[in-house]
This record gives structure tokens, C-alpha cells and sequence, in this order.
């Protein structure tokens, strides 16, 4: 009884010893949300430092592109770029770096996408398992398969899906990039088969969906998980705050071309053009204020998750115009008491009325910015152009008719004056 117990004690810790040193390691380095590089060495290809390894790149569909590259920089570096097919399934295009320039297209390396890629079922992530063959050396550098310091590089672009199956597709500058090491040592896996799926013959410890990884920690981290590639569908790897990305992003555009289009400018011919007091004028600019504070605030939880981190000509602005707007409250209030004491305009009425338009001028531009960085597709453009042009033109007929309706009362009052200077 003892010794069968003994034995079967034995054997089960023979067998988790074997499926310890069985495990396939993965390094992982996760740049920004969403984004994740994946690399793979089988033991076989460490050893005679030659053969096949596996990658995996991931990323919210919301990028039109993601690569990874072997090197230290554009320039010379073994990129693979990756994309949706407009199948459901992706493309990973091998590409060879030449400068601060597109990189060109490579038939030379020998890819092979595997299972496990494909486009999610949501539809908000892609997701590539490739296996290179010869990843060793290419035109313009190499990379040993044990090196403790190998160097590699990423880049994304936020935008429209490109949905091509062309290797040779035009892709656009990236929004940002990241290079650091990974310890292929530690990316040992044990077969040379595909180990980002889970094995038809249940190792431990696959499909934990260890998605995401950490954003702020520059250093590669060690993936002993199979990764969000495991299993069936990829689909449920996206993570929460990446499937938020396209609803935010909407809802910021929204807020924001109401606030600058509609809401302030309305706001401010509200007066001229109806003669309301100054009182409605004042409680509707505050609402648009505070939505257009609610719009920036989504901008950057944007700005934060897709990356993009205000080195963008839209952020930049955008941030300094919504700055800009944080005194004209104030200046509307000194106009207010202004008036209230002369019964006319004065130096401070005319700034607060020309900072505002001139503020809302770039808000408007900005938004047009916007939509750029976000790739939006030109029927929207148009849109939102028309409709700006169109509140432009009411804006400045109700200003105009402002001017008028000043001029006349001014007139009547000094034909008044006349009128009593003569009686
Ligand atoms: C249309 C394609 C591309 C263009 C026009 C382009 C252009 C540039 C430019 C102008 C720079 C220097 C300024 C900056 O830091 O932004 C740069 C840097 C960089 N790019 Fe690209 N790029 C392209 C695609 C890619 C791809 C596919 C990768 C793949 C990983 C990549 C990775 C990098 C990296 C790591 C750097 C910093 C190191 C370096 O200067 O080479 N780029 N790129
Ligand atoms: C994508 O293509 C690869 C390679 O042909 C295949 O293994 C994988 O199952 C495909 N994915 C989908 C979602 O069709």
C-alpha cells in the first residue's frame, strides 16, 4: 500500500518535473495597451543557432498597422509589419528597414503565418503567430538565436484598418516607436512547433490570456503563459480599456465638435442675433466650457491609451487652445461689469469677443486635425466641413447684424441728442 503510494507520489512528481522543464517560455515586451510583442525559440534552433523562431504581435484593431523589427533602429532592421487581411485573418508583411524612410517590402524571409491568427470575434483585436525560418541573418544584419541581448524594434499607427492582403501595401509613418532587448535565453521553447497556441496535448498553465502587460515597464518581462494566442479565439485577449478605444474616441470627437461648431459659437451670436440677456449667454458658454473640459478630459484617457501621448500636431494644439480657453470665462465677467458701468463696449468687451473667436477659429481647425489623426474617412470630413462652414456663416451674418443694430441705436440716439439740442 505504502509503496504504491510511494510510487504513484514518484510519478506525478517525475511528470510535473518533465512538464517544468517541458513549459515553453515566451518574452514578451508590451510597449503601450494593447500592443504585444511575442518571441519564441525552440531549444533545437538555440542550440545550433540557426532555424526557425516564432513570433506573435498583437494590437487593437484600431491601429491601421503594428511591427516589430530584429535591430536597433529603422535603418537595417528585419521588420515585420502587421495588418488586417479584410478577411478576418491579418497579414504580417516582411519589410527591410533603409533609413527614416517606408520600409521596403522583403521576399526574402521566409514567413509562414500560423494558427491562432486572425482578427477577434469582436472585431477589436488582430493578432499574428508567425514562424520565421530564416531570422538569423538578413540583408543588413543578424541576430544570434541565444543572444541574452538581443535587440528589437516597434512601431504603431493609429487609423482605419487597412484590410489588405498586398505585402507591398503603402503604410503611413508611425505615430510612435520603442526599441529594447529581450533575453532570447529565457525565450526558450521546447519544441519547434507553434507555442503560442495551447498543445493539442494540454501542457499547464496554457490560455491564461495574460494580455496587455504593462505599459510603464519598459523591460521585456518573461511570458511563461502561451499567451492570448492560446486557444480558439483571440478575441476574448482584448482587454476592457482597449475595447474602449473606438467608443472614446467617438464620444471626444462628438463633445468636442459640438462644443467648438455648435455650442460656442451659437453662444456667442446668441445675443446680437435674438437680444437675450446676458444672463442666458453667460449659463450657455458655461455649459460648453464645462462639456468642452468633459471632451478634453476623454482626450486624454485617449491620449494615454492609444499611445499617442501628445506627440501629435492635434493634442498639442488642442491641449493649448482648450488653455487658452480657461480665462475667457473671467474676461467675459470683467466685459460684463465693464458694460454694466458705461453702457457700451470697451477695450476688455472687444478682447473677450476676439480672443473667443479667434479661439474658436482654431478649435474648429483642430477638429479637422482630428479627424486626421483618427483616420476618419473623408465623407466625414466633408461633413464636419460643411457644417462648420455653415455655423461660420450664421456666426458672422449674426455679427454683422450685431454691428447694424449698434449703429442704428447709436444713430437714433444721436438723432435724439440733436433732436433735444434743438427744441
Ligand atoms: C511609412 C513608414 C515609416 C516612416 C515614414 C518612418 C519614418 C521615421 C522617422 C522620420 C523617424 C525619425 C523620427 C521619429 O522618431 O519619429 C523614425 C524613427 C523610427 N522608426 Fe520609423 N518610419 C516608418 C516605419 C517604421 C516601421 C515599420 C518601424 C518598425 C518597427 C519603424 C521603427 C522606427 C524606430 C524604432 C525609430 C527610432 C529609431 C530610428 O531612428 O530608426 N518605423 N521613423
Ligand atoms: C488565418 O490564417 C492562418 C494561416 O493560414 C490560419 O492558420 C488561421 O486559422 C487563420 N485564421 C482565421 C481566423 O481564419
Amino acid at each position: 500500500m505504502h509503496s504504491l503510494l510511494a510510487s504513484a507520489a514518484l510519478s506525478a512528481l517525475t511528470y510535473s518535473a518533465l512538464a517544468a522543464v517541458a513549459a515553453d517560455n515566451t518574452v514578451q515586451h508590451c510597449p503601450i495597451d494593447g500592443v504585444c510583442y511575442r518571441v519564441g525559440v525552440p531549444a533545437a534552433s538555440a542550440a545550433s543557432d540557426s532555424g526557425n523562431i516564432y513570433l506573435q504581435l498583437q494590437a487593437p484593431t484600431s491601429y491601421a498597422w503594428v511591427a516589430l523589427g530584429q535591430g536597433t533602429q529603422m535603418s537595417g532592421s528585419n521588420i515585420f509589419v502587421l495588418y488586417t487581411d479584410g478577411t478576418g485573418n491579418v497579414t504580417v508583411s516582411p519589410r527591410t528597414g533603409t533609413g527614416h524612410v517606408p520600409p521596403e517590402s522583403n521576399a526574402e524571409t521566409k514567413l509562414e503565418l500560423l494558427a491562432g491568427s486572425g482578427v477577434s470575434a469582436d472585431g477589436a483585436t488582430m493578432l499574428a503567430n508567425v514562424r520565421c525560418a530564416n531570422c538569423r541573418t538578413w540583408p543588413g544584419g543578424s541576430m544570434s538565436l541565444s543572444d541574452s541581448q538581443a535587440s528589437w524594434i516597434g512601431a504603431w499607427k493609429s487609423g482605419a484598418s487597412l484590410d489588405s492582403s498586398d505585402v507591398d501595401v503603402q503604410i503611413s509613418r508611425h505615430d510612435a516607436h520603442d526599441s529594447w532587448t529581450f533575453d532570447l535565453t529565457q525565450a526558450a521553447v521546447a519544441n519547434d512547433v507553434n507555442p503560442f497556441v495551447a498543445a493539442a496535448t494540454g501542457g499547464s498553465g496554457s490560455g491564461s490570456g495574460n494580455s496587455g502587460g504593462s505599459s510603464s515597464d519598459p523591460d521585456a518581462d518573461v511570458d511563461t503563459s502561451a499567451g492570448p494566442g492560446s486557444g480558439a479565439s483571440p478575441a476574448a485577449a482584448a482587454p476592457w480599456y482597449v475595447r474602449q478605444i473606438p467608443t472614446i474616441t467617438s464620444a471626444h470627437g462628438i463633445l468636442m465638435a459640438l462644443v467648438m461648431v455648435i455650442l460656442y459659437p451659437l453662444g456667442a451670436v446668441l445675443m446680437p442675433l435674438f437680444g437675450v440677456s446676458w444672463v442666458l449667454h453667460a449659463a450657455w458658454q458655461m455649459v460648453a466650457f464645462l462639456a468642452m473640459w468633459a471632451g478634453f478630459a476623454l482626450g486624454v484617457v485617449l491620449a494615454h491609451r492609444t499611445g499617442l501621448d501628445f506627440n501629435s500636431s492635434h493634442q498639442r494644439f488642442g491641449t493649448a487652445i482648450v488653455a487658452l480657453f480657461a480665462i475667457q470665462p473671467i474676461g467675459g465677467y470683467l466685459h460684463h461689469l465693464y458694460y454694466m458701468k458705461h453702457q457700451r463696449r470697451g477695450l476688455v468687451s472687444h478682447a473677450h469677443i476676439w480672443y473667443g473667436r479667434v479661439l474658436m477659429l482654431m478649435g474648429i481647425i483642430n477638429g479637422g486635425l482630428g479627424l486626421r489623426l483618427a483616420d476618419e474617412s473623408n465623407r466625414l470630413v466633408i461633413a464636419y466641413s460643411i457644417v462648420a462652414a455653415v455655423v461660420s456663416v450664421i456666426y458672422i451674418g449674426g455679427a454683422l447684424f450685431g454691428v447694424m443694430k449698434r449703429r442704428r441705436a447709436a444713430g437714433a440716439a444721436a438723432r435724439g441728442d440733436e433732436a433735444r439740442k434743438g427744441s
